[in-house]
């Protein structure tokens, strides 16, 4: 075939190729499409400096928050259902701070394990501030203050029953829970955190929350709501770190699970009026979880709010993957780096991860 022919030939399929773009709602590229040979989407993948030089998505220690458990006691204390996780002490925590900022680790969240016999029904030690959280919170300050600090602002750690509200009458009380929710977060802010994660899903808190906080003159601490989470199954290797209650004690409507007050795992324009809610409340950063299977929920939040939107790959994604690469069924490194830049992909300003310590590692 002459080159004028072959041209046209390529003009015509190149208007074919754009005119039935099959991929509804995926970007197109701007301009038609040249056919194969001309094109070759193989010609930019031949070698590692030009696969860089291409790259859309990049991830780095800064993209990471760090995921730690804390417990009471002293040293560091493994969880079984999550290799590589250790309970950290207080004096650990302060450690692991220092650690993050040597690797360039923005933030570190913090998860207590509380000893059984403090718990009661009501969850009363959780604004305590003396308790662990604010105890950790203040030596990891003082370790590093470079690094932020972020809290769970929810009741299950404390509570006997390991819901995140008060239980009465077999009901989650949202409102009387709301007002324990705002002690609890006045008290970590007081103890120098950066920033409260409310992550009980009851209806107002973010507005409480930000409302006290502006009240107390701590206006600058932040809130990043776990704005979409779930009712997941992906969140059981957390109950075993923090040594939470079974859900199933006590007199309460959909014992073994969290349904009346998590989302619904079917459910994702519910995750838009969820985020709209927590923006307008006052949250600064909103959160999706679990993470790598909700990353639709993060993609749709993120097109229609372009807030930052972070994804917490939970302690069951990091079960799973663990599991599996100990028996050698996974490569680690490369699949801890995948799931990781799949979060950055589906447009996350950042991720809470489990792996952020050995992850920095691999990237540094
Ligand atoms: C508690 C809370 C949970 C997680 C973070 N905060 C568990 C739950 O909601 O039942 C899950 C973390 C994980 O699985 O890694 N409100």
């Amino acid at each position: 075939m002459g080159s004028a022919a072959s041209s046209a030939a390529a003009a015509a399929l190149s208007f074919a190729i754009a005119a039935k773009w099959p991929y509804i709602g995926l970007a197109m590229p701007k301009a038609p499409l040249a056919p194969y040979p001309a094109l070759r989407l193989r010609r930019l993948r031949q070698a590692d400096w030009i696969r860089r030089l291409v790259r859309e998505a990049t991830l780095t220690p800064a993209d990471f928050i760090w995921a730690a458990v804390i417990h009471e006691g002293d040293g560091v204390v493994p969880v079984p259902s999550m290799p590589g996780v250790e309970r950290l002490s207080v004096r650990e925590a302060a450690a692991a701070a220092r650690q993050a900022r040597a690797l360039g680790i923005p933030a570190i969240a913090v998860f207590p394990h509380i000893d059984g016999a403090k718990k009661d029904a009501a969850g009363s030690i959780a604004a305590d501030p003396d308790g662990l959280v604010c105890r950790a919170v203040q030596a990891m300050k003082e370790a590093a203050p470079e690094v932020g600090v972020m809290c769970d602002v929810a009741l299950d750690p404390f509570t006997t029953h390991g819901h995140d509200g008060i239980v009465e009458g077999g009901r989650i009380l949202n409102d009387a829970t709301v007002e324990r929710l705002v002690e609890q977060g006045l008290a970590q802010a007081r103890a120098g955190c950066d920033i409260l994660a409310p992550s009980d899903m009851m209806d107002g808190r973010v507005g409480a929350l930000r409302g006290a906080l502006e009240g107390a003159g701590l206006q600058d601490v932040m809130i990043m709501s776990y704005a979409a989470k779930y009712a997941s199954a992906f969140y059981g290797p957390y109950r075993e770190a923090i040594g939470s209650g079974t859900l199933g004690s006590g007199p309460i409507e959909n014992p073994g699970d969290k349904k009346t007050y998590q989302m619904d795992p079917a459910n994702t324009d519910e995750a838009l009026r969820e985020v709209a809610l927590d923006i307008a409340e006052g949250a600064d950063m909103v959160m999706v979880k679990p993470g790598l299977p909700y990353l639709d929920i993060v993609r749709r939040v993120v097109e229609a709010f372009a807030m930052p939107t972070f994804a917490f790959q939970v302690s069951g994604e990091y079960a799973m993957l663990m599991a599996a690469a100990k028996n050698g069924w996974l490569d680690e490194e490369r699949a801890i780096l995948e799931s990781l830049t799949a979060f950055k992909r589906a447009g996350c300003a950042g991720v809470i991860t489990y792996f952020a310590r050995v992850a920095a590692r691999m990237l540094g």
